[in-house]
């Protein structure tokens, strides 16, 4: 079967004055149905610029992103906004609940999107909340609710629509160490119950709860593998004195126009980057 989220290539730069940066460089990945992966890297390591471009909130500058088999890259604002509603559900280090909004009414709002109305958004809301402890709060507004509460309510909101990809950006980054368990064991359970979740975290400690950690250093992958190998923790510097990552992966790639420019210039040299 085909994967659900496939990054072929995938680039983004952002040009700043003179300089490019390379947040997100010639990356390839696959996520499959039901798996429960962690993104993780140091800060500045491109992990948001990925979870961006998975959650249809941007798009990349080269390369193909197909998710549920539908080519993404190229599509348009108002596209990419349907997806998101259809496909994928958000959680967010600071919650992102509507503050003058219930919970009940917080949970609604991806239904309203979704055309869903009265009893039948009401009753799913309700039932979402209830799945994750809250049905005592409904009429609550987001600041009357702790933090591990608020993120339970984002939990709840991100589930409503019954996405096929669960997207959780740093979402105990925010909380206190046996909170954090606490959300951690609901993604855990959500990957049992047989949902697809991705997890983004720059803790090593949070990364190793996934089944399968992808390291990003630099904008590039240097692990993709299972989270118990003990390679898994590494850094790249210490895969490459091994022998473990495949050369450059690290590096700075050169662009195929560059590369044979300076092929042009320094034949030598050249000739080394374009390999
Ligand atoms: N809109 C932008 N314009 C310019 N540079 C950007 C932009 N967004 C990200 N970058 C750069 O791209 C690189 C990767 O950023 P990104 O936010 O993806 O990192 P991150 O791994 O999520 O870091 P953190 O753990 O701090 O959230 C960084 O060097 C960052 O400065
Ligand atoms: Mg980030």
């Amino acid at each position: 079967m085909a994967a659900l989220i496939e990054f072929r290539d995938v680039c983004k730069y952002y040009e700043m004055g003179d300089t490019v940066v390379k947040a997100v460089d010639h990356v390839s990945m696959q996520i499959n149905r039901n798996e429960f992966v962690a993104i993780v890297g140091q800060s500045g390591s491109g992990k948001s610029t990925c979870m961006n471009i998975i959650g249809c909130l941007d798009v990349p500058t080269a390369g193909e992103y197909l998710l549920d088999g539908r080519e993404v890259s190229g599509m348009k604002r108002d596209e990419l906004a349907a997806v998101r509603n259809e496909l994928l559900g958000f959680i967010f280090q600071q919650y992102n609940l509507l503050p003058k909004l219930t919970l009940q009414e917080n949970v609604e709002v991806p239904l309203m999107y979704a055309g869903v109305k009265g009893k039948a958004r009401h009753d799913r809301a309700m039932e979402v909340l209830r799945s994750v402890g809250l049905e005592d709060y409904i009429k609550h507004r987001p600041n009357e609710l702790s933090g591990g509460q608020q993120q339970r309510v984002s939990i709840a909101r991100a589930l409503v629509n019954h996405p096929k990809v669960i997207l959780a950006d740093e979402p105990t980054g925010a909380l206190d160490s046996r909170t954090g368990r606490e959300v951690l064991g609901i993604l855990q359970q959500l990957h049992k119950e047989g949902n697809t979740v991705v997890l983004i975290t720059h803790d090593n400690s949070i990364a190793v709860q996934a089944e399968r950690i992808i390291r990003l250093e630099d904008g590039h992958v240097v692990f993709d593998g299972r989270a118990d190998d003990p390679d898994a923790m590494k850094t790249g510097d210490q895969l490459r004195a091994e022998g473990k990552l495949k050369a450059g992966a690290s590096e700075p790639q050169k662009e195929p126009e560059e590369a044979a420019a300076e092929a042009e210039k320094e034949p030598e040299k050249g000739k080394e980057a374009m390999q």
